[in-house]
This record gives structure tokens, C-alpha cells and sequence, in this order.
């Protein structure tokens, strides 16, 4: 009979203090009120927990997910230990409401994708343990309101990258630990190796923060690579025929080239704005040697476009389908710009007059005729090229016209360009 009241006791204690039966709840000085339940092969966070815990001691388990409703019932809770459990799926809200969190260790645990959104609330954080995971995805922002964070250890991750600027924020912080992430020492890593130089933040193991990209430098400390030539793209746009072209012909070829600068080499792709039809144009469609490619964008109607590898962009043909703005963007890992040209076809059925009517922005600032090189340097940031190739009316074509023979259709050109600063 005692025993079993003691049990019934026990057991009735347990469920109104909120002591689950796998845990050992233990109040503490200063109002600190312990959960423990580590090494207790747990498959999930029990339920029925204290509502005023303040740690809450997970460690050692078999926990493999967190849901949104985990910590629910422990909204006091300020240290959080869930390292060495099997988390690798943690639902978003998991931790948001955790607002009085100081502590948390969730290292050794196999997570992939973090709900990062979750730190936005965890301001009181001082210390973030997340290290030996299977992290690969960091965003910039991911620690931006964590003011009292004072370590933060991501090491043993598969990060490749940081942006520039993620630490900045956390204005408490004496140590990170960034080691043994597989990084790739590209330009974009360029800034932590300055960074980890100049600031006061204890960064440990140095020596184990390296590169596992490119080949080159595989495996040589990010302390101790080459300075890298960075440079962002920039952008130079030509066209041809230009001005000291003094013959066209109705249907003539039009060639675009986009000659970029930058380092890496940049990527160059166009966007076609036409009135029918907006596409973009990636890669080159034709080969250096003109052999066609079976290219994707062929079937969108980019088959009107020849794109080269050398940034050349060729419209054979040109008719007043293909008036339109013709884009070039070039991108490498520093940064990216795009240069602008439109082109307009003028005739005696559609005059230049018509055109700038047509066109808002002509008719607000004007136009003038500055440009005599054929080139436009997009560097001139806010200024749109449009050329307009004006084919005049030719002497055959309204009153004897009927009389001539096709190849007196060939007309001169007279070319404008536009620049409207
Ligand atoms: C926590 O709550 C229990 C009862 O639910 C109470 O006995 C204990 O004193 C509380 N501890 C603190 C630190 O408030
Ligand atoms: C996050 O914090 C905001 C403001 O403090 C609060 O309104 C919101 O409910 C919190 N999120 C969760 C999931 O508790
Ligand atoms: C490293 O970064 C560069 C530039 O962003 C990229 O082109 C390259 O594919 C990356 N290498 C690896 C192994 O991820
Ligand atoms: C680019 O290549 C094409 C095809 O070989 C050629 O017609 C064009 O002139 C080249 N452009 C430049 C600027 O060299």
C-alpha cells in the first residue's frame, strides 16, 4: 500500500509539476529552473515540461526533427542544449518564440536547412552553437538582430561561401569559429580573408580555414591565398553599320557587339525587348565558327538572333519586327552591368518625327545627334542610345516606281542617333 502511494504520488507530482518522466527537474538558485534530460535516447522533446524552465537539457538523444509545437510549452527557456541528437528537420517557427533564448547548442546534429528566419526573434542570443552539421546555405542577413551574440560556432559545416558583411551586425562578438567549412576561395571570399586579418574577434584554428575550391588552391589556408584579381564587369556596346556607312539596303544586317571587361572573364547574356516579344538570350546561339547550335532559345523565337561567343549579337534581315531594346548584361562573381541600345527603322511611312512622338522620353528631353563613333559606353549611367536607321523614300517609290526594277529599292541610309541624356 505505501509504495504504491508513494508511486501514485510520484506520478501525480510529476504530471502537475510538469516533470516529465524522462527528465529530472531541479530548481535552481536565482530563479533557474533545470530540465535534464540527456542521454535518455529520446526520439522526440517530451512533452508536459515546466512552462517555467530555464534550461532545458536535451542532449545526447535520438531527436531527428523539431516541429513548431517542440518548445511551446518553454517559452521562459534561456539555455537550450540539443547537441549530439539526429535533428535534420527543424520546421520554421521552431525557435521564433523563444524570445528569452541566451544559450543554444545544436551542434552534432545532421541539420541541412536551417530555419534561419527563426534567429529575427532570438535578440537575448549570446552564444549560437550550430557546428559539425551539414549546413551549406548561409544567408546574409541570417544573424543581423543578434546584438549580444558574444560565439557563434558554425564550424564543421559544408559552407562554401559567407557574404560579405554577415558578421557585421553582431557588435558583441568575441569568437567565431568558421573552421573546416569546404570554402570556395573565389572573389566572393575575397573580403573574409581581409576581414579575419583586421578585426578583434578571436577566430580560432586558422590554419583549418581553407580552401576546398578552386583546384588550385585546394587545401591552402584562406590566411594565406594570393590576392585575387577582382574586378567587377563593364560594358561597352557597338554597332555596326554606323555612322560611316553611307550605303543601306532595305533588310540590311544589323551587328551588335558587346565587348565587356572584368575579372573573372564575365558571362554575357542579351535581352531582346521587342513590341511583339521579350526574350533572353544566354550563352551564345552560334559557335565561334558559325556552326549553329540545336539552341533552346530557338524554339522561342530567338532564331531571328545570332548570339556569338565573342558578344556579337547579329540580326540579319532587320525589318521593323525587330525594333526593340537590345540588352547586354554581364555578370561575373564581383558584380554586374548591362549596356542599352534601341534600334528603330525610320522610312518615309514610319518618318524619325513619328518615332520620337512614339517615345516618351524623346519627347520629353529631346534629341540630338552627339554620338559619331558608333559606340556607346554604358558607363554614361542613366543615358539611352537608340539609333535609328532611317531608310528614305526612294525615288521610285511613289509616283514612277512602278516602273523601276527591285535592286533601285536599295536606298541610302541615312542614319540618326539618339542620345537623350
Ligand atoms: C516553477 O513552477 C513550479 C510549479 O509549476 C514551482 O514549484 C517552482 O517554484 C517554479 N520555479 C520557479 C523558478 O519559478
Ligand atoms: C517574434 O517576435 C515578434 C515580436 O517580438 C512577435 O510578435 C512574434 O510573435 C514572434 N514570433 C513568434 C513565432 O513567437
Ligand atoms: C566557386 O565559385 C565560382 C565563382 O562563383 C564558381 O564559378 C565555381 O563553380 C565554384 N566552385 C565550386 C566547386 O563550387
Ligand atoms: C564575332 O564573331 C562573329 C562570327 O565569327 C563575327 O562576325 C564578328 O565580327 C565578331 N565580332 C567581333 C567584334 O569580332
Amino acid at each position: 500500500m505505501g509504495p504504491l502511494l508513494c508511486l501514485w504520488i510520484a506520478a501525480f507530482a510529476g504530471v502537475g509539476q510538469g516533470c516529465p518522466k524522462p527528465c529530472t527537474c531541479v530548481e535552481k538558485k536565482y530563479g533557474r529552473q533545470l530540465a535534464v534530460c540527456a542521454y535518455r535516447d529520446l526520439q522526440a522533446v517530451p512533452v508536459g515540461l515546466p512552462s517555467n524552465v530555464t534550461t532545458l537539457t536535451l542532449s545526447a538523444n535520438k531527436i531527428s526533427s523539431l516541429q513548431q509545437s517542440s518548445f511551446l510549452e518553454v517559452t521562459q527557456v534561456q539555455s537550450l542544449w540539443l547537441a549530439h541528437n539526429e535533428i535534420s528537420a527543424i520546421e520554421e517557427g521552431t525557435f521564433a518564440s523563444l524570445l528569452h533564448l541566451k544559450n543554444i547548442d545544436l551542434s552534432h546534429n545532421q541539420i541541412a536547412d536551417f530555419p534561419w528566419g527563426d534567429l529575427r526573434n532570438l535578440s537575448a542570443l549570446q552564444l549560437l552553437k550550430m557546428n559539425n552539421n551539414h549546413m551549406a546555405q548561409l544567408p546574409r542577413g541570417a544573424f543581423r538582430t543578434l546584438k549580444d551574440l558574444r560565439s557563434l560556432w558554425i564550424n564543421d559545416n559544408k559552407f562554401t561561401a559567407i557574404a560579405e558583411g554577415t558578421f557585421d551586425a553582431m557588435s558583441s562578438l568575441s569568437q567565431l569559429q568558421i573552421y573546416n567549412n569546404p570554402f570556395n576561395c573565389s572573389c566572393k571570399l575575397q573580403w573574409l580573408k581581409h576581414w579575419a586579418e583586421n578585426t578583434l574577434i578571436s577566430i580560432p584554428e586558422r590554419d583549418a580555414i581553407s580552401c576546398a575550391a578552386p583546384d588550385n588552391l585546394r587545401g591552402v589556408a584562406l590566411g594565406r591565398i594570393p590576392e585575387l584579381q577582382c574586378v567587377p564587369p563593364s560594358v561597352q556596346l557597338a554597332y555596326h553599320p554606323n555612322l560611316d556607312s553611307t550605303e543601306l539596303y532595305d533588310g540590311f544586317t544589323l551587328m551588335l557587339h558587346c565587348s565587356v571587361t572584368g575579372s573573372p572573364q564575365p558571362e554575357i547574356s542579351w535581352k531582346v525587348q521587342t513590341s511583339s516579344q521579350a526574350l533572353e538570350i544566354k550563352g551564345p546561339s552560334m559557335e565561334r565558327a558559325g556552326n549553329e547550335l540545336p539552341a533552346e532559345s530557338a524554339k522561342q523565337g530567338a532564331e531571328r538572333f545570332l548570339v556569338y561567343r565573342n558578344g556579337t549579337l547579329v540580326i540579319p534581315h532587320l525589318s521593323k519586327r525587330e525594333e526593340g531594346t537590345y540588352t547586354c548584361l554581364a555578370t561575373n562573381e564581383v558584380g554586374s552591368q548591362k549596356g542599352s541600345i534601341t534600334v528603330a527603322l525610320a522610312s518615309a511611312e514610319n518618318p524619325v518625327e513619328d518615332l520620337l512622338r512614339n517615345n516618351l522620353v524623346a519627347s520629353r528631353l529631346g534629341a540630338k545627334t552627339c554620338y559619331a563613333e558608333g559606340q556607346a559606353d554604358s558607363s554614361m549611367a542613366g543615358e539611352k542610345l537608340v539609333i535609328v536607321y532611317h531608310v528614305p523614300a526612294g525615288t521610285g517609290s511613289s509616283d514612277g516606281g512602278a516602273m523601276l526594277e527591285p535592286q533601285f529599292w536599295a536606298r541610302t541610309l541615312c542614319l540618326v542617333i539618339f542620345l537623350y541624356c
